[in-house]
């Protein structure tokens, strides 16, 4: 390892805004730097830099660090690349006590990277050259694949034959390890025979993040058997973790919103093949919670695609369950179902782009999907979802898992949608005490019922008592997220809102937005840094939508027009409790007249605890 001193000096003489600076654009905000942030997708920045105390922290999806982990991040290194990096800048040498098995270990890494590569040139250069090429030529263009999209993908040809990689050095040792350390060549008989591990296949190189070839999966040209054959784990490539097509999909688009999860290798290119270039395929496992951090590193949202068969539905709900915990910080995930016997290659070639993506835009929403497939399930077992017991099981089975989704405005939406189907109140929901049931298999490292954690944090904050009766009002902590909001109201209306420290807030911040001296989330952090409201900015940033911004407008105007009404109507309680403890006499014609109006309104139910 590098001495720690080494990394000390390292990021004591680095200025992290400089090394941001040249990547992301940064504007000062008051003592930080602030600007979109690169993890995420987002209109609004919430990225900001600390030059005081050297740190990165995204207030949007809470990616945070220092200089050397933000060059891991941005730039994709690994972290001795990321201090020869800061190293080199500096004119320093990183110190060579380093371990050798480190350095042995990069050095090999280097060589597996190199040996891939120049396989990939060569399985490309026989698609092109070999006596044998027609067959896996014809076998493409019978698939629909253009010479054009074949070679964005590089995609090759391995020839049939036992020995062709081998025979391109066949006197060089360090190569056959290589080879072998590769996972391009197979040994049998205790070393006696060794022979390459990809024959007669059209060769589909899998790229990591920053185009290198780490593996291959080879499909056979026409029947046989195995249909697909790929690297093993090797150095570089592990298999849970990786996603055919993400490379090409990153390079494809400047702004990559959303990804496709699909299956095959083929459903990526053909997709690729009619312009949808945003699909990606797990390598034959299922989707993990890894590769889910991985895509939400990259966009914002992700749909699934499956099978329309009962298999796919199981599949479906596996990913369902894995996807949960990560739905945060304006994440949404869809899931879309295919037409039996259809694949995305088949279905994409039959109906064209344009329909594909008409049936991708009406694929099921989280919330659609997860009470569509458990009242399914109760329907299943003879009970009837709209029934009293159906109820009642619906709001069991359904709270664990949505409390596996981190805390936030999504998952409170889903609770209301969950009381809007069961009749119960949202309060007695969130009291249903929940236990998590292991058999929501592999719903993830995080996947655990959120409400022990509660009390812990608020021991740790500075403002016990905000956050304690904080649950924090979803549209304050919308407006948080969001601030332009506010002008979706005339700045007069939010001066009802009078009561306790959440209305304060909220209040302040809309007429800061008013008056054009708010702008960002960034800007509200900064005007309450270090003061008590400061904890609930920090709930608010806990709060991670996951609908889309037309969405969160949506729900905002009806959480305010709702308050306003109970507000005012309230207000006007007050008021007429005001006026009643006046002596009658005292009144004048007007007021009477308010007396009358009120109560003529409230005895047509407008508010029913004024009937006696
Ligand atoms: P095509 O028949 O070429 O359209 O294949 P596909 O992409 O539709 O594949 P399929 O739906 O049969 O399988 C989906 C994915 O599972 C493939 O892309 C592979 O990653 C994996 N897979 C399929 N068959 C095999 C196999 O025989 N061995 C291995 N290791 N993986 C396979
Ligand atoms: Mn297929």
């Amino acid at each position: 390892m590098i001495p720690p001193t080494f990394i000390d000096e390292l990021l004591a003489r680095t200025d992290i805004v400089e090394i941001i600076e040249s990547r992301v654009a940064l504007k000062k905000t008051g003592q930080n730097f602030s600007g979109l942030c690169p993890f995420h997708q987002e209109k609004s920045p919430s990225f900001s830099v600390s030059q005081e105390k050297q740190f990165y922290y995204c207030f949007g999806c809470q990616a945070s660090g220092s200089a050397l982990k933000f060059l891991m991040e941005f730039d994709r290194m690994d972290f001795l690349s990321a201090v020869e990096s800061l190293a080199s800048r500096l004119g320093l040498a990183v110190p060579n006590d380093a371990s050798s098995e480190d350095r042995e270990a990069v050095e090999q890494r280097k060589l597996i990277f190199d040996t891939l590569t120049d396989a990939k040139d060569f399985y490309k250069q026989q698609l092109r050259s070999s006596p044998q090429r027609a067959r896996a030529v014809d076998y493409l263009k019978q698939r629909g694949l253009t010479g054009e999209v074949a070679n964005r993908f590089e995609i090759g040809f391995a020839p049939p034959g036992w020995q062709n990689l081998l025979a391109l050095k066949p006197d060089s040792s360090s190569y056959l390890s290589r080879l072998l350390d590769a996972g391009l060549v197979v040994t049998q008989d205790a070393e006696a025979k060794r022979y390459d591990r990809f024959r007669d296949r059209v060769m589909f190189p899998i790229r990591d993040l920053r185009g290198r070839t780490i593996a291959f999966g080879g499909r056979v040209i026409g029947d046989g058997k195995p249909k697909y054959l790929n690297s093993p784990e090797t150095a570089v490539f592990h298999k849970g973790r990786e996603l055919y097509g993400l490379f090409e999909a990153r390079r494809s688009q400047k702004k990559l919103s959303r990804l496709l999860v699909v299956e095959g290798y083929m459903d990526v290119v053909a997709l690729a093949q009619n312009q949808i270039e945003f699909a990606v395929a797990t390598l034959g496992t299922a989707t993990s919670d890894e590769h889910i951090q991985r895509m939400f590193r990259q966009v914002s949202e992700i749909i699934f695609c499956f099978d329309g068969d009962a298999a796919g539905r199981r599949a479906a709900w596996k990913a369902m369950l894995t996807v949960l915990p990560h739905l945060s910080d304006g994440r949404s995930a869809r899931f879309m179902f295919l037409p039996d016997g259809d694949d995305p290659d088949s279905l994409v070639r039959r109906v064209g782009q344009a329909a594909f993506l008409a049936q991708l835009a009406a694929s099921h929403s989280v919330s659609d999907w997860l009470f569509e497939k458990l009242a399914q399930d109760l329907k299943e077992n003879g009970l009837d979802p709209t029934g009293i017991a159906g109820k009642a099981a619906l709001s069991k089975d359904a709270m664990p898992l949505i409390n596996l989704m981190p805390e936030g405005v999504f998952r409170q939406l889903m609770i209301d949608a969950l009381s809007q189907n069961t009749g119960l109140s949202t309060q007695r929901l969130q009291d249903v005490t929940v236990k998590y049931d292991s058999s929501f298999e592999s719903a993830g490292q995080d996947a655990r019922p959120r409400y022990d954690e509660v009390p812990a944090e608020v021991q740790d904050t500075q403002a016990p008592e905000m956050l304690i009766n904080a649950s924090l009002d979803p549209a304050l902590s919308l407006l948080i997220l969001q601030p332009e909001l506010a002008l979706e109201f005339q700045v007069e209306a939010f001066e009802c809102l009078t009561r306790g420290d959440q209305d304060q807030l909220l209040r302040t911040i809309a007429s800061d937005v008013h008056a054009g001296s708010l702008s960002s989330p960034g800007e509200i952090l900064a005007k309450f840094s270090g003061k008590p409201e400061q904890g609930f900015l920090k709930k608010a940033f806990e709060y991670k939508p996951l609908l889309s911004t037309e969405h969160l407008k949506d729900e905002f105007i009806g959480l305010m027009k709702s308050k306003f009404k109970r507000y005012n109507q309230q207000d006007g309680r007050a008021q007429i409790d005001a006026l009643l403890q006046k002596p009658p006499s005292q009144l004048s014609e007007d007021e009477r007249g308010l007396i009358r109006q009120y109560f003529s309104k409230a005895s047509a139910g407008d508010d029913p605890s004024l009937i006696p």
